[in-house]
């Protein structure tokens, strides 16, 4: 993972670079032209690993207190829709060939971590020994 996505919380560090590998698998099974199945089967492990992770996400910002709680548990909600739209797209053994705008979407998947760093910098304030 870039080290700027880095948050110093290794337990979101982890899960951000698990998520990151299965995203880059995702863009790696579509561009490969790999059967539908192969790339559906990766992107479930992938929204799954997204709805976990969130649901920590969620459950630590509540616990702090984080102020922009529900804007970012927007984000996650709109992450886990479009991820369970190129899911059922990919249910269509076609739609790698001429889909031009599921590839455009593919390469937000590596982003996804972006938008953590308010969080747990707020985070760190709240609880500094998390640090490492
Ligand atoms: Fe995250
Ligand atoms: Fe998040």
């Amino acid at each position: 993972m870039d080290p700027k996505y880095l948050t110093g919380i290794a337990e979101i560090d982890a899960q951000h670079t698990e998520i990151e590998e299965v995203a880059q698998a995702v863009i790696e099974a579509a561009a490969a032209k790999d059967t539908w199945h192969i790339v559906h089967y990766i992107l479930v492990r992938l929204y799954e690993l997204l709805r976990f992770h969130f649901a920590v996400e969620e459950s630590v910002m509540s616990i702090v207190s984080f102020p922009e709680i529900a804007d970012h548990k927007q984000v996650h909600k709109d992450i886990l829709l479009t991820v369970e739209r190129m899911k059922a797209a990919s249910l269509d053994p076609k739609a790698f060939e001429h889909d031009e705008s599921l590839k455009k979407q593919f390469s937000f998947l590596t982003h996804i971590v972006d938008h953590d760093k308010r969080f747990t910098e707020f985070v760190i304030t709240r609880i500094p020994g998390l640090r490492q």
